[in-house]
């Protein structure tokens, strides 16, 4: 992850470019319930006032975040997936009576998949890319931007070119298990 960007743009129309790619990324049922608030210039600026707002902006140790120029919201609509599983092909599975029916709810796995096929392509484009949480900020940045009252956040993703000096997260210093660790015996 990058979280320190220089003041580079994207080009013009590589952000929808990656939006374009994660429309390819799997999705349960083929249910259409993720979307996305693509943040450039004034909003970008408004996300920021929203989520790092006075006191805690002068604090904050990525100060170099804030240049990143695009910024892109992942959302999902839980509802869109009650709704589709209730549909006759699906019916059977008992997850169109509502969310508490769902285990494992298929859009937060849905939207997690997008999400990530938005860091691969941004990769592959050599940009950076850093998601993060939109915390408790959550309801005031649905209002600043109009999104729909059943939508719910993944996380933001912000774009753009990587700066030469990065500052770790202290996370980043916890090691990664061995692919052994990982891998349940059977
Ligand atoms: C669900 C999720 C939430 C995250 N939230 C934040 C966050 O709020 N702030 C942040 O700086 N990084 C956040 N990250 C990024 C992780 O810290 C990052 O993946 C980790 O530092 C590994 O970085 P690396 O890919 O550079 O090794 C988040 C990652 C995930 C998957």
């Amino acid at each position: 992850m990058v979280r320190d960007f220089t003041n580079q743009p994207l080009l013009p129309e590589q952000a929808r470019s990656l939006i374009k790619l994660a429309r390819l990324a799997p999705r349960a049922g083929n249910t259409e319930g993720v979307r996305y608030s693509l943040l450039e210039d004034e909003n970008v600026t408004a996300y920021w006032d929203i989520t790092l707002s006075g006191n805690k902006r002068e604090i904050f140790p990525w100060p170099g975040l804030l240049n990143a120029p695009t910024l892109i919201i992942v959302w999902v609509s839980p509802e869109s997936y009650v709704q589709r599983y209730g549909e006759n092909d699906k019916k059977s599975t008992g997850l169109g009576k509502g969310e508490s029916e769902w285990t494992t709810p298929y859009w937060w796995v849905d939207g997690g998949m997008a999400a990530m096929s938005i860091l691969l392509a941004a990769e592959s484009q050599n940009l950076g890319s850093l998601f993060f949480g939109i915390f408790d900020h959550e309801a005031r940045v649905k209002s600043e931007y109009g999104i729909p009252e059943e939508y719910k956040a993944i996380g933001t993703i912000a774009l753009g070119h990587p700066a030469k000096q990065q500052r770790p997260s202290k996370s980043t210093k916890r090691d990664r298990a061995t692919l052994d660790e990982l891998i349940f015996d059977t």
